[in-house]
């Protein structure tokens, strides 16, 4: 991409990855057609697509235009499960594939499912999904680098209480408890908007859930679940990418298809860095920058917290900011992997332990970046939205885990950015 153009336009938002992911895991659950509506086209949904295929799940996908968007609908049936193993090939791709483990053991008392191994930003263990598992009831054997997870007798509601706040962990709890037998209280759960979605479906198919978006989740076991239809929720996360990129390169963007109610947590900092962004109706965010970019003290945590997966995209703004800020990342041990590739475009970041310091610098200088993973890629692209010259960002498809379209939405406000197909 070519940097230096303030960006002007609006930007439809996609539906959330980081819900979709888990609603997708969910239809296990039944026997029933699921259907999602609004599922962003991303790699990581094709991944799990292929995760329930290989588990027997019928999969298909149709898209229709909605002015000049396309969105996307899927239909999940899981009425013939004839394969109880997630494969390391596909779970060593996505960690989210762990979260078939809860629906599998819940609904048929078993599943062999790969450990995930590390990734590049952290080691990212699963102890506290499989302390949950065993406390519903379940025998848990480490076996050849796959996790073997049995309950003859099925899942026994119990109270888990999480010793730290993990999405993923909530998720396959959450879901594992809805056919287990007598009542669950999760304690310390997360309570990010995508849990409260996947609250949403699960109750459609006839779960009993309550207390989801706290941090105490209460679900009453169910014999079994029914279909159901659901839209998903909007990708915050996404929105947050381009609410920086208007910021970024002063210009003006307009969100679609979000609401201010799960996105504020994010507009906030946005706000605190000298920008104006503000509800313009039910489902339109303006985000218009005021050409004033001020330092900030951040830190990531569990939601309402600053978000971890915006963490990289507010440092490349702060990376130009008119003074010193501090970026304190406390969910993951190894999520500075966009520091060095920033700094060689002009950037001038310190990282000690899981503190960055941030020098605000007047400008960015193009260079070839490498991007290492799916937020770190999305702040190299908004340095080179705002860096003078070419910027030529690697192994883009990070970006195409999370970010539908992007150089088409970006392209729409004007950015000058386009995919090198080699
Ligand atoms: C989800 O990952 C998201 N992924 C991540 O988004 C997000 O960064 C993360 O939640 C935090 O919000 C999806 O939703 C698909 P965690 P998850 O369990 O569930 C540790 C993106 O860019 N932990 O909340 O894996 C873990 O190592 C991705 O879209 C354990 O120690 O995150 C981390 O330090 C990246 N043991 C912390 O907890 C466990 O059993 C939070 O992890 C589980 C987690």
């Amino acid at each position: 991409m070519r940097g230096g153009r303030p960006l002007f336009g609006k930007v439809s938002i996609s539906g959330a990855k980081n819900s979709a992911l888990p609603l997708m895991a969910a239809s296990l659950l039944t026997k029933d057609e699921i259907v999602l509506d609004n599922v962003p086209r991303l790699s990581d949904i094709v991944t799990m697509s292929n995760l329930l295929m290989n588990h027997g799940t019928k999969f298909s996908i149709c898209g229709r235009r909605i002015s000049d968007q396309t969105r996307h609908k899927v239909s999940l049936q899981s009425d013939q499960i004839t394969n109880f193993t997630a494969p390391y090939d596909i779970v060593r791709k996505m960690r989210a594939s762990v979260w078939v483990m809860g629906p599998l053991l819940a609904r048929f008392g078993h599943v062999n499912v790969s450990l995930p191994g590390g990734c590049a930003i952290g080691a990212r263990p699963i102890d506290l999904h499989l302390k949950a598992m065993e406390e519903l009831g379940a025998e848990i054997i480490l076996h050849n680098g796959y996790i073997e997870a049995t309950a003859k007798r099925g899942l026994v509601g119990a109270e888990i209480v999480f010793e730290q706040v993990s999405v993923g962990a909530t998720a396959n709890a959450m879901m594992a408890a809805t056919l287990a037998s007598g009542k669950t209280l999760l304690k310390n759960a997360a309570m990010e908007p995508e849990m409260v979605d996947l609250a949403e479906l699960l109750n459609k198919m006839g779960a009993k859930i309550s207390g989801a978006g706290t941090r105490e989740i209460e679900i009453e076991g169910m014999p079994s679940l029914h279909g159901a239809t659901h839209s998903v929720v909007f990708d915050r996360i996404e929105a947050g990418m381009y609410a920086a990129a208007a910021v970024i390169t002063g210009g003006e963007i307009i969100l679609q298809n979000v609401s201010m109610s799960i996105f504020d947590n994010i507009a906030q900092k946005i706000r605190d860095i000298g920008a104006e962004i503000r509800a313009i109706n039910s489902s339109e965010i303006l985000v218009r920058s005021t050409g004033n970019l001020k330092p900030l003290d951040v830190a990531t945590g569990p939601y309402p917290e600053f978000p971890t997966d915006m963490q990289a995209q507010l440092m490349a703004l702060l990376a130009i900011s008119n003074g010193d800020s501090t970026i304190t990342e406390n969910i993951f041990e190894n999520r500075y992997m966009h520091v060095p590739e920033l700094n060689r475009m002009g950037a001038n970041i310190l990282t000690r332990g899981g503190v960055a310091t941030v020098h605000g610098v007047n400008k960015l200088y193009a260079a070839e970046v490498m991007a290492t993973d799916l937020r770190a890629s999305g702040s190299l692209v908004l340095a080179g939205l705002v860096a003078e010259g070419e910027t030529v960002v690697n192994r883009v498809y990070h970006l195409d885990r999370g970010y539908e379209k992007l150089e088409e939405k970006l392209g729409r406000c004007g950015a000058d950015i386009w995919r090198v197909v080699n």
